[in-house]
C-alpha cells in the first residue's frame, strides 16, 4: 500500500527516536514529505540525512511557543504546505512507587512537554492549516495510563489524560476548519523511554526488559510487547485519507489492555461453587 501519503507535508515531533522515528521512517515510505522535530540533534540529522530529500531535521523543544512556530514556518518554507502534525514528543516521570514520597521536582518539566507542547502544536499547526484552507490531521500522542488510572508516576498520568481531553475537544472546535484531531493511547512499547534504566550496563537492561515484559505480559490480552513500529501503523491510518470522517477519537495499540480485565473470574467462580457447593 505504498504512496497512502503521496503529496503530503508531515511534521512529527520526537521523531528522532522510538515512535516518532518508526513514524518518520514509515511516512516517507508512504510518500510524505516530513519534518523530523526534536530536541536531539545529534539522532536527528543523521536520520535526515539517511533519509534524503524528503526529510528535514528542524531542532525544537514542543514545550516552547517561539520554537514550535519556527518549526511550522520552516515546514512551509521547505516543502510549502502542511497537511499532517504528529505531536508526539514526550517525556516520562520519576518513578516513585508510592505518592506520599513523590518529590514532583519534575512536574512542571513533565507538564510542559506532554501537555503544553501538544497543545502549542496543534494550535500553532491549526492556524497555519487553517490559514491554507485544506484541511489536515494532527495526531496526539498520549498513553494507556491517560485512560487507566493507577499507582504512581501522577504527573505523567495527569498530562496524557490531558492529550485525551484536549484531543476531543480541539476536534470539535477545529472541524469547522476541517481540520481533524485524533490520538494514540500507546501500551508498553519497546523504546528507550520504556527501558526506565538509561546508562546502565546493557546486560543488565536487557535483564531488566525481560522482567518487565513479563510484569506487563500478565495483564496485555494480547502477549508480545510492542514495537513502535506497531504506533507508527495507527499514525499512518490518522494521518491518511482513509480516516477522512474521524476525528476526537482515541486509539489505543496496546494489545487489548484498556479492552477490561483478561482474567477469567468466571472459571475461578464456578470452581468456587462446585468446591463449595458440590454441583
Ligand atoms: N514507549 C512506551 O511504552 C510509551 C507508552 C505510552 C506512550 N508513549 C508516548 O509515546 C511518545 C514517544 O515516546 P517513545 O517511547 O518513542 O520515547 P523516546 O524516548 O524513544 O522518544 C521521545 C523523543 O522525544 C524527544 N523529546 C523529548 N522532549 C522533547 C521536547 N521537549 N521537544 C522535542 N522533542 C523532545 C526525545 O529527544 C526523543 O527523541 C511519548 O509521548 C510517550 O509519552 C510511550
Amino acid at each position: 500500500m505504498a504512496g497512502e501519503l503521496e503529496g503530503k507535508v508531515a511534521i512529527v515531533t520526537g521523531g528522532a527516536s522510538g515512535i516518532g522515528l518508526a513514524t518518520v521512517e514509515l511516512f516517507v515510505a508512504e510518500g510524505a514529505r516530513v519534518v523530523i522535530a526534536d530536541l536531539d540533534r545529534a539522532a536527528g540529522d543523521p536520520l535526515a540525512e539517511r533519509l534524503g530529500p524528503a526529510s528535514r531535521f528542524f531542532a525544537v523543544d514542543v514545550s516552547k511557543r517561539a520554537e514550535v512556530e519556527a518549526l511550522v514556518a520552516f515546514t512551509a518554507e521547505q516543502f510549502g504546505t502542511l497537511d499532517v502534525m504528529f505531536n508526539n514528543a514526550g517525556i516520562s516521570c520519576a518513578a516513585f512507587p508510592d505518592f506520599l514520597y513523590d518529590t514532583l521536582d519534575d512536574f512542571d518539566r513533565v507538564v510542559a512537554v506532554n501537555l503544553l507542547g501538544p497543545i502549542l502544536g496543534t494550535q500553532i499547526a491549526a492556524r497555519a492549516m487553517a490559514r491554507q484552507g485544506t484541511g489536515g490531521s494532527i495526531i496526539n500522542t498520549a498513553s494507556i495510563a491517560g485512560i487507566l488510572a493507577g499507582q504512581a508516576m501522577m504527573s505523567y498520568r495527569v498530562t496524557k489524560a490531558g492529550v485525551v481531553h484536549f484531543t476531543k475537544s480541539a476536534a470539535i472546535d477545529l472541524a469547522r476548519h476541517e481540520i481533524r484531531v485524533n490520538c494514540i493511547a500507546p501500551g508498553h512499547i519497546q523504546t528507550a523511554m520504556s527501558a526506565f534504566e538509561e546508562g546502565s550496563a546493557p546486560e543488565n537492561v536487557t535483564l531488566l526488559a525481560k522482567e518487565i515484559d513479563s510484569i506487563y505480559l500478565s495483564n496485555q490480552p494480547l502477549k508480545r510487547r510492542g514495537l513502535p513500529r506497531d504506533v507508527a501503523e495507527a499514525a499512518l491510518f490518522l494521518a491518511s485519507d482513509r480516516s477522512r470522517f474521524a476525528t476526537g477519537t482515541v486509539m489505543p495499540v496496546e494489545g487489548g489492555v484498556t479492552a477490561g480485565d483478561p482474567v477469567n473470574h468466571l472459571a475461578d467462580i464456578l470452581g468456587a461453587r462446585s468446591r463449595i457447593l458440590g454441583d
